[in-house]
C-alpha cells in the first residue's frame, strides 16, 4: 500500500488534501463528512473584519438594544457626547459586538475539535493590523491547530504605492506571528509587482505555510439590465495551471511549505501540483461541483497513480518536475505562444 502522509506547517497529515476555506467549512455535519471522505485537514470559513464591522454598525443604529441603554445608563446619551465619550461609547460597542461575533466563531473552533479528528486549521480575513492580534491571540486559545491569513489586497487606490501595498502583507504577518505559537499561513493573490520575489521575502518571514493562491471574487456586468453581478463563483478544472507555475517555479526555494491551491479539481490536477513541489493542495471548488465523495476519489486516485508508477511515499516524487529538478527551467516561464502560434492556422 502506497503510504500518502505527508507533513504540511508540523502539522501530521493522512494525505496532502486539504479542505480550502468557504461556506461548506461552516457547518460541523459537513466537517465530519469531509473527514469520512478522506480528508487530511480543513480550513474553516474565515471570519472577515467587514463582517465584524457591519454588525457593530447595526448595533450602533440599535436604539434599544440593551448594550446601548446599559451604555447610555453610565456614560449618557452617547449621540449628545463630547468626542472623547463618543469614542469611549463607540470603543465600548465595538469591542463589544466583536467579542460576539468572535465568540460564536471561537465556539466552532471548539466544536470542530470536538467532532472530529483532523487538523482544524483557522482562518482570519481583517484589513487592521490591531485586530489581527486581537483575533489570532483568541483563536490559538480556543483550540485551532495552524491558523491561516487570508489577505488579498487589490492594488485598485491608485494613490497608493506597490510597495506600500506590499508592506501589508509583512506587518500582518509579524504582527501575528508575535502573539501566536501555533503553526500560520499566508494565503495569497497573484498582485505583486514582482511576484516570485515577494513570496521568497515572505517565506522568510517566519510564517510556516504560504497559501498559492486565493481565488478573489470577479465581478461581471449584466449586459441587458446594466448592473453588476457576481462572476463565476467556483473555479474551472484548468485554472490550476497558473498555481502549478509557481509552485514549480518556487518549490525549493522558499523556507516554509506550499499549499498549491485554485482550479484542483481531481487527482490528476493533485498529482501535478505534487510533482511542481506543493507540499499539500487546498480543494473547494470541485466540492460545490461534485459533492464530498470527490475527495474519497481524489485520495484514492493518487494511491492508484503511485502504485501504478512504483511510488510508495509523497516525498518520492514530490518536486521531481519543479524548475530547480528539470534539465529545462524555461518550461516553467514560457509566457509566449510562438511554437504553437506558427503551427495553428
Ligand atoms: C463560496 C466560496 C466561499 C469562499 N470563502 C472563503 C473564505 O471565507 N476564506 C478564504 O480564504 N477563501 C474562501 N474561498 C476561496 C477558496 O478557499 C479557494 O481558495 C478558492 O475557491 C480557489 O480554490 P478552488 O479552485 O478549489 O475553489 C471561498 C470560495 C468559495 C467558492
Amino acid at each position: 500500500m502506497a503510504n500518502l502522509s505527508t507533513k504540511y506547517m508540523g502539522l501530521n497529515l493522512k494525505n496532502p488534501i486539504v479542505i480550502g476555506s468557504s461556506g461548506l467549512t461552516n457547518n460541523l455535519a459537513n466537517l465530519i463528512e469531509m473527514e469520512k471522505n478522506g480528508a487530511a485537514a480543513v480550513v474553516i470559513k474565515s471570519i472577515f473584519e467587514e463582517q465584524i464591522s457591519l454588525e457593530t454598525e447595526k448595533l450602533m443604529k440599535d436604539k434599544d438594544n440593551e448594550k446601548i441603554k446599559d451604555f447610555s445608563a453610565s456614560f449618557g446619551n452617547y449621540e449628545n457626547a463630547s468626542d472623547s465619550e463618543y469614542y469611549e461609547a463607540y470603543s465600548y460597542i465595538l469591542n463589544h459586538a466583536k467579542d460576539q461575533t468572535l465568540n460564536d466563531y471561537l465556539k466552532f473552533i471548539a466544536d470542530a475539535k470536538k467532532a472530529v479528528n483532523i487538523p482544524i486549521i483557522s482562518s482570519i480575513n481583517c484589513v487592521s493590523a490591531y485586530n489581527w492580534h486581537y483575533f489570532a491571540r483568541k483563536i490559538e486559545e480556543a483550540g485551532a491547530d495552524a491558523l491561516e491569513i487570508n489577505l488579498y489586497i487589490l492594488p485598485s487606490n491608485l494613490a497608493r504605492s506597490a510597495e506600500e501595498n506590499e508592506q501589508v502583507y509583512f506587518d500582518v504577518v509579524e504582527a501575528i506571528k508575535k502573539v501566536v505559537s501555533i503553526p500560520v499561513s499566508l494565503k495569497l493573490g497573484f498582485y505583486f509587482s514582482s511576484l516570485g520575489q515577494s513570496i521568497i521575502k515572505l517565506s522568510k518571514t517566519g510564517v510556516d505555510g504560504l497559501v498559492l493562491f486565493n481565488r478573489p471574487y470577479t465581478p461581471d456586468i449584466d449586459i441587458d439590465k446594466f448592473e453588476f453581478n457576481a462572476g463565476n463563483i467556483t473555479s474551472h478544472n484548468y485554472d490550476y495551471a497558473q498555481s502549478m507555475r509557481w509552485v514549480g517555479i518556487l518549490s525549493g526555494r522558499l523556507d516554509c511549505d506550499i499549499a498549491a491551491a485554485t482550479g484542483i479539481h481531481d487527482e490528476t490536477a493533485v498529482i501535478k501540483q505534487l510533482l511542481a513541489g506543493a507540499n499539500v493542495v487546498q480543494i473547494t471548488s470541485t466540492l460545490y461541483e461534485n459533492g464530498y465523495e470527490q475527495i474519497k476519489k481524489i485520495v484514492d486516485g493518487l494511491e492508484n497513480w503511485m502504485k501504478s508508477k512504483n511510488f510508495n511515499s509523497i516525498d518520492e516524487f514530490r518536486g521531481k518536475m519543479s524548475q530547480k529538478n528539470i534539465e529545462n527551467p524555461a518550461a516553467y516561464e514560457r509566457v509566449q505562444f510562438m511554437k504553437l502560434y506558427s503551427k495553428i492556422e
